[in-house]
């Protein structure tokens, strides 16, 4: 049986952050529509991973590949990036002040449109599209008109983040802790809207500290990152091993 190319392709990644090597070699692939879990202790490099796909600028990558969608994901700009369907959920989703939600979102969408070959929606049509993800989302409408982020609570903040994944619908989505500070109808929005961008496709790395709702999301493969590498990687399992023993007594040598 062939197996499909994968849609990202990482080989020994390695990033700097603030002249501090974070990430020391990563390697690992991310077939078409499969959901990886990431897990890791606080400090151990997620976000890292997640900042410097999208291409943060200050996590600078010294050395070796990633593919993404058959390119050379390093050699584009952020823009770019998300142009190709790369869409990462920030753990901590920054406030833009005078930009307004909707503006911000619909420019968004009409970029990756684009790039699909798609038609540019118009501020009526994208509305339609906003309100009705919105509203399953839970969030209320007046947010749509509001700057980004500005004034929300922390939820709303992750369910603006669902929202724009909703809308963008991408090819391969980061969620860094989409989880964390969700209430309960906020976390089954976040598995619905997981497996309605799965049925079309899209490919998903999660990080998550919780078990709850790895067990939910029913991974493909839970990999562990530790000192800058991935020491491990395993079933759901891997999950409640961790779940029961912590980090630091989960941590094996990594095997060359
Ligand atoms: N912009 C930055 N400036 C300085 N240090 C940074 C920056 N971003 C990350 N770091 C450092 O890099 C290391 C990895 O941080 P990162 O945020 O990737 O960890 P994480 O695995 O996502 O942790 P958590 O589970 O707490 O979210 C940490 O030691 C952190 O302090
Ligand atoms: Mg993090």
């Amino acid at each position: 049986m062939n197996t499909p190319d994968p849609l990202l392709s990482l080989r020994d990644l390695r990033v700097e952050v603030a002249r501090r090597s974070v990430l020391k070699s990563v390697s690992f692939d991310v077939a078409p529509g499969a959901l990886l879990v990431l897990m890791g202790a606080n400090g151990s490099g997620k976000s890292t991973l997640g900042l410097a796909l999208a291409g943060h600028p200050h996590y600078r990558i010294t050395g070796g590949q990633a593919r993404f969608a058959g390119q050379d994901l390093l050699a584009l700009s952020p823009e770019q990036r998300a142009r190709a369907g790369l869409f990462l959920s920030f753990q901590s989703p920054p406030d833009i002040p005078g930009v307004k939600n909707n503006l911000f979102i619909r420019t968004a969408v009409n970029a990756v449109r684009e790039a699909r070959g798609e038609a540019p929606l118009d501020a009526f049509d994208f509305l339609g599209d906003a309100r009705g993800a919105a509203a399953q989302l839970g969030l209320p409408e007046a947010m749509l008109a509001r700057p980004v982020n500005e004034g929300f609570s922390g939820g709303e903040r992750k369910r603006n983040e669902l929202l724009q994944l909703a809308l963008l619908r991408p090819r391969l989505a980061v969620l860094d802790e989409i989880d964390s500070g969700l209430d309960v109808d906020g976390l089954r929005a976040v598995l619905q809207q997981v497996q309605a961008l799965r049925a079309q496709g899209t490919a998903f790395i999660v990080v998550s500290h919780y078990l709850q709702m790895i067990e939910q999301l029913a991974p493909d493969a839970v990999l562990r990152l530790d000192q800058g590498c991935i020491a491990e990687q395993g079933g759901v399992e891997l999950a409640r091993q961790i779940a029961r023993n912590g980090f630091l007594r989960s941590a094996k040598p990594v095997e060359a």
